[in-house]
Order: C-alpha cells, then sequence, then structure tokens
C-alpha cells in the first residue's frame, strides 16, 4: 500500500542466540515485503551479538532494537521499554549489535518510564554516537501503557535533540490523525501499527496526500482479505489459523451499518467456506453503504 518500510514483530536476542525453533520462525519473510526490518529485544548485549551476526545474512534490510514494550514480563526480565532506565545496557546492546552486522540499525523507545522518568535529553545523541541511524518513539510513558492520548509535544521534545531522523508513532487512525502527528511532532517520518490493522489503505492515502485514497473499495477490502487470508495460511498452523483469522476479520468489519451483526458472526469462522460467506455478506454492506454515502 506504498509503506516505506515494515518491521517483524520482535523476536528474543535470546532465544536467536540459542537457534531456537520458535525464534527462527518469526524471521520468515516474503521478498515483497521488502525493505523489512527484524526486530530484536532483550537485554544481554551478548545474546544480541550473536542474534545480530545471524540475521544479518537472512536478507534483512535493517535491525531494530525494542526499547519500548511495556508488557510485565518483558519489563521485568529487563528488556523492552525498562531499557530506557538502564541507558549503560541500552547503548551497549546498541553497540553490541552496530559492531556485528554492516546493516543500519535503529531504536524503537517511548518517551520514558513515567512522567517523573522522561528518557534523558542527551539520550538520542548517545544513541546515534553508538551507531543508531533512526530513532521511533512512541509517544507515551511505559507507565501509560497503551492508554490516554499520544503525548505529541513529547515526541517534538526529542526530536529537537535528536541528531539522526525520528519516527514518530502513536495512535494515527487516519491520514488526518497522521498528518497531525507529523505536523506537531517535527518528525522525519511516521510510523503506524493499530492504525493499519483492518485499514493498510492508511499508507496509500498518506503516499497520495488524499484523504480518500483511505478508503478502499469493497471489493479492493474482498481481495485483501483474502490475500491475508492465503498468507496466513502458509505461515501458520492450521490448528491456530481459524482464531487468528477471525481476530483480523474483526478489524476490517467496524464503522459501517450492519458490522455488529456480521462481527458476531466472524468470530465463529472455522473454515474457508464460512469466510467466503463473510466476505460476501461484508461486500454486500459495504456497498450499501458506499451508495448511501455517495
Ligand atoms: C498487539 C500489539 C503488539 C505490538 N507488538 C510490538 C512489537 O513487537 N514491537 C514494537 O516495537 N512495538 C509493538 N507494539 C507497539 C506498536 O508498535 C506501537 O508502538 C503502538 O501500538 C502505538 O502505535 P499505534 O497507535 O500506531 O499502534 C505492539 C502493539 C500492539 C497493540
Amino acid at each position: 500500500m506504498g509503506a516505506t518500510a515494515v518491521v517483524t514483530e520482535m523476536v528474543a536476542a535470546a532465544g536467536l542466540s540459542r537457534r531456537s525453533v520458535k525464534s527462527h520462525r518469526l524471521l520468515r519473510f516474503h521478498d515483497e515485503e521488502k525493505p523489512i526490518g527484524v526486530q530484536l529485544f532483550g537485554k544481554r548485549p551478548g545474546d544480541f551479538e550473536r542474534a545480530a551476526e545471524l540475521v544479518s545474512g537472512m536478507g534483512f534490510d535493517f535491525i531494530d532494537i525494542n526499547a519500548g514494550c511495556p508488557v510485565k514480563k518483558v519489563v521485568n526480565s529487563g528488556s523492552g521499554s525498562a531499557l530506557l532506565r538502564n541507558i549503560p545496557v541500552l547503548t551497549a546492546i546498541l553497540r553490541a549489535v552496530s559492531s556485528h552486522t554492516s546493516l543500519p540499525v535503529t531504536v524503537k523507545i517511548r518517551i520514558g518510564w513515567s512522567p517523573e522518568e522522561p528518557v534523558p535529553d542527551n539520550l538520542p545523541a548517545l544513541l546515534a554516537d553508538e551507531g543508531a541511524a533512526a530513532i521511533a518513539v512512541h509517544g507515551r510513558y511505559r507507565s501509560d501503557m497503551f492508554s490516554g492520548e499520544v503525548r505529541k509535544e513529547e515526541i517534538e521534545r526529542i526530536v529537537r535533540k535528536s541528531p539522526i531522523p525520528v519516527v514518530a508513532n502513536g495512535d494515527s487512525r487516519s491520514v488526518r490523525d497522521a498528518l497531525d502527528l507529523l505536523d506537531a511532532s517535527g518528525a522525519a517520518g511516521l510510523m503506524i501499527g493499530r492504525g493499519s490493522l483492518g485499514n493498510p489503505w492508511i499508507f496509500r492515502g498518506l503516499v497520495s496526500g488524499k484523504p480518500e485514497d483511505a478508503s478502499p473499495l469493497p471489493q479492493e477490502v474482498i481481495r485483501v482479505i483474502r490475500q491475508q487470508y492465503e498468507m496466513m495460511s502458509e505461515y501458520i498452523p492450521a490448528n491456530h489459523l481459524y482464531s487468528i483469522l477471525r481476530g483480523q476479520l474483526l478489524n476490517y468489519i467496524r464503522g459501517f451499518r450492519g458490522a455488529a451483526e456480521l462481527r458476531g458472526r466472524a468470530v465463529g469462522v472455522g473454515c474457508r467456506e464460512d469466510l467466503e460467506d463473510i466476505l460476501s455478506e461484508l461486500a454486500e454492506l459495504l456497498s450499501t453503504e458506499r451508495q448511501r454515502n455517495s
């Protein structure tokens, strides 16, 4: 849809370093997904060294280090956003990765641990000194988890201090939101997560600059869901496929009349035929909605 790059979900540096099959499975990608970065998380620089060496030969375009994940299990082990309270370890990890790859290395951070513990002003410069090519900033504190409004002015504070490009992230649900975030933060780029679930066309709208391009035709929605299903079938074992598909379908089925009822049916999808039934109903509801709005 025009996104400049994508990133894998976070993969444990320790898992890769011990050559765990489960961690390896998360590294598969198709060439048409490129440019693609691989995101590593962990807390031990030694794990990152081995992981960086391993992933460098796999065709990724960059390596991203996770210093933003707020999940308890992750931070309790000293990884993710816990690294924002332990800058020496974060910089040691960055050094470990930079010195074991020729790929660009980026870091994903939050604006701090809590309003009482924002990231230090010199963090962007420290990261740049250790070899970071860019920083992505989710405009929340760890203590915010995923709630409350994204704090654009705090991202802007980091942008002002950064000698390297900053990518702003958080709550871009529409082209308008994304452009507001870009404008308010002064960032060099945007990262979009949840706003693209069920609406990958948000990237198309941003690339063209026309918000209407972010609203797909009914047949585009159906085609993309089918395509996503095919891709998922390739990667996900049959016993997990439908439970994951149900969640994905719910992202597409919202914001039009009849959505609530169709969502109720979508949570029961258990085979390809069920999916096709849902898709024909979805096509009809989306067409009706389109006519109503035109
Ligand atoms: C289900 C879920 C999984 C996520 N997994 C990751 C992850 O693996 N690595 C990461 O850096 N951020 C992860 N995030 C955070 C997003 O990348 C992003 O920073 C956050 O959701 C705010 O941006 P958004 O409002 O555009 O989604 C995840 C978020 C959600 C909701």
